[in-house]
């Protein structure tokens, strides 16, 4: 899922793991077991290995490191290869252990395991890269009636930059991207019709950072700008950043992105013969569609929630997420001042639909992720049903609302400092996230004071 027209996917990817990873199989068939001994650790592995003997479960892979449950403490990482005897070795462990966990890419059925089944997730900003070759189809695979089917140097054009995506990896320069003179007609093309519609069509938001992307990123007509000019304001803005992406991520791994405050972008651009169509997401649909709002902080707010919500969240959780995903930072419209206004990156890089959506024609609901997230749509033609929200704190808000429906047994924290994802799920992190409250409780307490 990457763009408007990744949400139709939603079956799960399988990245692999890297050594030193927190939640993550080897193998797709495998289980993964996280268990601490607490306090009476001597001879705990030795214990256990007998254990998973006993019960004729094969190990692929098992380490230890630092606990961040239990002080002082180690725990143990244990994947356990098919087979054997794994509810009986989990149901022993939970007696015996301080904690036990399980952790699973597949969909577990045995109860006694699934009742601490838990999705692999991302929990650095640089596991991103797990999938970053875990795409559901190439950028440069294209259907018979895709308007370059039949053009083989936009063929080659597209698997060059969908190859360049997939061999990036987080840290790396984003790839400065020397487009063709054709190409740049084509965004001149757009970026023509549809900045003449902003200022009637668009949110406030948007009108107001777009002339910021035309002085700091080189927005015009005549050039396509770089994603490494516009990630950097982003940052500057709100901490988003773009990520280059070589295909269609599912909507688990596209969303999970958006925790990290991660933009999955494509950069190739649609083919010449046809600048005012797309069937998939390009690089104009990106850069106008989605890209001036996440400089917008109560926007870049709300998609994080989204990413948030859907870490660890079961797969129905996951599309209702990612049909939030799409009534909102795809397809959403808002109220301002009376006036219907579209905030939508499907819209606002549609000159049809954008205007399609405003015409009084499309049924209007009012956001409510309860509703929104079990709505159908069509992904090939206009939205008859449209979802509008009061303001981007609202969908925020609903969103965290909703989040606590998700069956989860941890809370979920980003830590900006080390863009990571921080799984609660113990008193000891919950004590020092009260202390860190504390210390900022303190900090407004005492400026107020001197304000006053
Ligand atoms: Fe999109």
């Amino acid at each position: 899922m990457n763009g408007h027209a990744a949400v139709i996917e939603n079956s799960l990817g399988a990245p692999k793991m890297r050594k030193g990873s927190y939640i993550a199989p080897l193998d797709e068939e495998s289980i993964t077991l996280i268990f601490s001994p607490g306090n009476d650790s001597v001879g705990t592995l030795a214990k256990a290995l007998k254990l998973f003997k006993e019960y004729n479960v094969n190990l692929l892979h098992i380490e230890s490191r630092s606990s961040d449950r239990i002080p002082d403490q180690y725990e143990f990482f244990v994947e356990c290869a098919p087979g054997g005897n794994v509810p009986k070795v989990v149901e022993i462990l939970k007696g015996t252990m301080t904690y036990c966990s399980v952790v699973s890419r597949n969909n577990v059925n045995d109860s006694k395991v699934k009742d601490n089944y838990v999705p692999w997730f991302p929990l650095r900003i640089r596991d991103l890269d797990k999938y970053a070759n875990q795409i559901l189809s190439h950028g440069a695979e294209l259907n018979a009636d895709h308007p370059g089917f039949t053009d083989p140097v936009y063929r080659m054009r597209r698997k060059y930059l969908a190859d360049t995506a997939l061999n990036y990896r987080h840290g790396d320069p984003l790839p400065y991207i020397e487009y063709t003179e054709e190409e740049v007609k084509t965004w001149g093309t757009v970026f023509r019709e549809l900045t003449k519609l902003y200022p009637t069509h668009a949110c406030n938001e948007y009108n107001h950072v777009f002339p910021l992307l035309v002085e700091n990123c080189g927005y015009r007509e005549d050039c396509i700008p770089q994603f490494e000019d516009i990630s950097n304001f982003l940052k500057d803005s709100t901490g988003f950043t773009l990520r280059p992406v070589g295909g269609l991520l599912s909507s688990r791994d596209f969303l999970a992105g958006l925790a990290f405050r991660v933009f999955h972008s494509t950069q190739y651009i649609r083919h010449h013969s046809r600048p005012l169509y797309t069937p998939e997401p390009d690089i104009c649909h990106e850069l106008l569609g989605h890209v001036p709002l996440f400089a917008n902080p109560a926007f870049a707010q709300f998609s994080q929630e989204i990413g948030l919500a859907s870490l660890g969240a079961p797969d129905d959780y996951i599309q209702k997420l990612a049909t939030c995903y799409w009534f909102t930072v795809e397809f959403g419209l808002c109220r301002q001042n009376g006036e219907l206004k579209a905030y939508g990156a499907g819209l606002l890089s549609s000159i049809g639909e954008l205007q399609y959506s405003l015409s009084g024609k499309p049924e209007l609901k009012p956001f409510d992720p309860e509703v929104t997230g079990n709505q159908e749509y069509p992904i090939t033609e206009y939205q008859p049903t449209y979802f509008v929200a009061e303001s981007f704190d609202d969908v925020k808000d609903k969103l965290i609302k909703f989040a606590r429906t998700i069956p989860k047994q941890f809370g979920i924290r980003y830590n900006p400092y080390t863009q990571n994802v921080q799984v609660l799920d113990s008193k000891l992190q919950l004590q020092e996230l009260a202390n860190n409250i504390s210390n900022e409780l303190q900090i407004l307490r005492y400026t107020l004071n001197k304000m006053d």
